[in-house]
């Protein structure tokens, strides 16, 4: 566990997981105490920088640490991915944002991680633990190479079912075939917790549904403000209107219209690319052979 020195958000620990999945620890003291399971923040890694969402995949309050998890998928994730290293400092972080997930009193829950989404369900995992509650954790990767924390899943679990979609590590198959597993052997589960993509999470919803079983999900909306004044990360709950910023991001599996969901995804898929493709070509162009001079640098985090 890295130490904590000083109250900047400098970022005191990285793990790559794979060749897109990074771990980021960053101190930020108040955050640490502050942070609930399923809560998120905002980051700008530097002041020209994007603001971005981020669940809070762990918090320490005696270190003074949160924990973040990304998957470099587009222009500004990627930069991070290149410059923040240990040492460099995160511009700001807003939070913790969202309403903490409701752990209730269930006394068997099945959690479930498909990639990313295992990061984020680690917290409800561990609350689920201390409250009391026997939890089975369903974790799902493409294959085995991309495997993490799952020896942190195997501490807060008191069962652990590993998927993988190519059988190259625990059960061939997707996270809502484990969960069937899991309900198969268990009557009395009352409640599953599912966050990954959002076709995973329709997926586990849609498995749940004829058993009658609560099912949450944490939603991923394209979000702008984080406070619900612009309505960007509108989504649909049954018949109403909420902000996943400030009405979740758990919402009620069932409830959720997936559909729209993903249509709203993809709005803003032509300026993601171009974006993109800026940031590569910058890239390209700020590649300096050995010995000449240079002239800039990437923008860097502070630090
Ligand atoms: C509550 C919440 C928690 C999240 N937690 C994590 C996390 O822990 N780790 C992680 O890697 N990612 C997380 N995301 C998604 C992350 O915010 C996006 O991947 C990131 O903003 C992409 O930015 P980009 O410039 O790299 O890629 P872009 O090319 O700009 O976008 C790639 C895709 O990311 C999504 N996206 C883009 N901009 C936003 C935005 N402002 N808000 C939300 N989604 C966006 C869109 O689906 C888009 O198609 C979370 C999103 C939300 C809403
Ligand atoms: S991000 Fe603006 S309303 Fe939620």
């Amino acid at each position: 566990m890295a130490h904590v020195t000083d109250f900047r958000y400098s970022i005191v620990a990285r793990e790559d997981y794979s060749d897109v999945t990074f771990m980021l620890e960053v101190c930020h003291p108040l955050m640490a105490r502050a942070a609930r399971p399923g809560q998120f923040v905002i980051v700008m890694s530097h002041a020209d920088g994007e603001r971005i969402p981020l669940t809070i995949a762990d918090f320490d309050a005696e270190a003074g640490t949160v924990t973040l998890v990304i998957q470099a998928v587009g222009k500004t994730t990627k930069e991070m991915q290149r410059t923040c290293r240990v040492g460099a400092e995160l511009y700001g972080i807003a939070g913790p944002m969202g309403i903490p997930s409701p752990l209730g009193h269930a006394k068997k829950v099945v959690c479930v991680g498909g990639g990313l989404g295992v990061a984020p369900v680690f917290p409800q995992a561990r609350g689920f633990k201390e409250a009391g509650a026997y939890v089975i954790g369903v974790l799902g990767f493409r294959n085995r190479d991309l495997i993490f924390w799952e020896d942190k899943f195997r501490a807060v679990c008191d069962e652990l079912i590993l998927c993988t979609d190519d059988g190259s590590a625990g059960m061939k198959g997707f996270v809502s075939q484990g969960v069937l597993r899991a309900i198969s052997d268990h009557a009395d589960i009352e409640e599953v917790v599912a966050i990954g993509p959002p076709l995973m999470m329709k997926a586990c919803a849609d498995a749940t549904r004829p058993f009658g079983i609560k099912t949450m999900v944490s939603l991923n909306p394209i979000m702008v403000d984080g406070t619900g004044m612009c309505g960007g990360c509108r989504v649909k709950i049954g018949d109403k209107v909420k902000f996943a910023c400030v009405d979740g991001p758990d919402f009620d599996g069932h409830q959720v219209d997936f559909d729209d969901l993903l249509v709203r995804l993809r709005r803003y898929k032509e300026e993601e690319r171009v974006a993109l493709e800026r940031f590569n070509e910058d890239c390209r162009m700020r590649t300096v052979p050995e010995g000449a001079k240079v002239v800039s640098d990437l923008p860097r985090a502070r630090g």
